[in-house]
């Protein structure tokens, strides 16, 4: 499959040799791109309380003086003529206009990405030298800015006292290249990058996120923890007698790694928790549920009304077999519900399309378990009601 924003390189190509390898820049990867938003759009944004933004100052009090918004105009108009940076993000979820650049980056499981930040610069502005733990992609969407690649990081790398900033403490330049609007860059996880405004400049960061392993193990064994009673214990009805009392033998070591193995090593379990913690909303506050019956749904649907899949919801699906039947199991922004096999069109039709409509939804409509999950996810806030 060749995929136009990566120059029409293979997706079996870039994910081979370039996916959480090694950057690759790609010239024009949107030709002619114009930002559906400027930087007055930008900033306009950040004056909103419920909007993530924060403004770096290179030469401020401190170095890399660091604000959070939200902000007020009184902001900009005592920013310096340089090196400063506006940074807004999940812009993806306010402005649908620029959610509909991810669909670019379908060649990818859409639960791995994580949001779309943009940053505004002045001429000489940006973040600094640093990594980060996971890959980006940096489409560059206005005006010009130079991208340094770097040395591989981790933990260790020495790192500028900050409070609050990951800046490196030296930075060992390996390339570097000026982007224009259209340009775009992949990085993977751990590479050192740096980026320099050269004019006004606006760039795109399309961020994924891959959970830390401390991150899997705490929230996995928890939410087995929660299915397991308390007669659920050691056991060691197998015991040999103890030559000393005060040692602990290898083999009740191998007790203890069988009862943690048994209790985590379960499919759907595991399916079920990794479903949910990542299509769990950045947002939730923003899912508004309303209740639906099926009545209401059907003449709504019929009156040329449709359910658009809200900014905020994460929808995600999988098989899995259930009581040994094959079974769907959908997620929905941190839920989950298993569903007959039968229903695995309109699960994949509810999580790829974004608008349903009652032309699109017909197949399904005669069938009360699709009607009563299309109602139950507008209750969950999951679906929103739109009139056409
Ligand atoms: C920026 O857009 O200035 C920073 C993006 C990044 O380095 O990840
Ligand atoms: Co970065």
């Amino acid at each position: 499959m060749n995929i136009p924003i990566l120059g029409n390189m293979t997706a079996e190509e870039f994910l081979r040799d370039y996916w959480q390898k090694k950057p690759l820049l790609i010239r024009q990867a949107i030709p002619d791109f114009v930002s559906p938003i400027d930087g007055d759009e930008l900033a306009g944004l950040s004056l909103e309380s419920e909007v993530e933004s924060r403004i770096i100052l290179e030469h401020g009090e401190e170095p890399w003086e660091l604000h959070h918004g939200p902000f007020t105009e009184q902001t900009y108009a005592e920013l310096p003529e340089s090196h400063w940076t506006l940074l807004v993000q999940a812009v993806d979820q306010f402005v649908p206009d620029i959610a509909d650049y991810l669909k670019d980056f379908e060649f990818l499981p859409r639960w791995r990405i994580d949001d779309l930040m943009i940053s505004y610069a002045a001429p000489g502005g940006g973040v600094g030298p640093h990594f980060d733990n996971y890959d980006v992609f940096l489409l560059q969407a206005e005006g010009r800015r130079e991208w340094k690649i770097g040395q591989l990081c981790d933990s260790d790398s020495p790192l500028l006292p900050h409070p609050d900033l990951r800046i490196l403490d030296s930075f060992e330049t390996a390339d570097s290249w000026v982007l224009e609007p259209g340009d775009m860059l992949y990085l993977p996880p751990r590479l050192a990058h740096w980026g320099t405004a050269l004019d006004n400049c606006m760039t795109w960061s399309i961020g994924f996120r891959a959970p830390s392993s401390a991150e899997v193990i705490t929230h996995y064994t928890d939410f087995v923890a929660r299915f397991l009673s308390d007669e659920d214990r050691y056991s060691d009805a197998d015991l040999s007698p103890v030559q000393d009392p005060a040692e602990i033998r290898r083999e009740d070591i191998q007790r203890l790694r069988n009862l943690i193995l048994q209790q985590l090593d379960d499919d759907n379990l595991l399916l079920s928790w990794f479903g949910q913690h990542m299509t769990e909303p950045r947002y939730p506050e923003f899912l508004q549920g309303h209740e639906l019956d099926a009545d209401t749904l059907s003449g709504f649907l019929q009156e040329g009304g449709c359910l658009a899949r809200s900014p905020a919801a994460r929808l995600a699906w999988s098989r899995i077999e259930l009581d040994g039947a094959p079974a769907i199991l959908l997620f929905a922004s941190g839920s989950s519900r298993p569903f007959p096999e039968h229903l695995v069109g309109f699960i994949q039709h509810l999580c790829s399309q974004d608008l349903l409509t009652m032309d699109n939804l017909r197949p399904w409509l005669d069938r009360d378990e699709a009607v009563t999950l299309l109602c139950e996810l507008v209750k969950q806030g999951s679906l929103e009601c739109m009139d056409e």
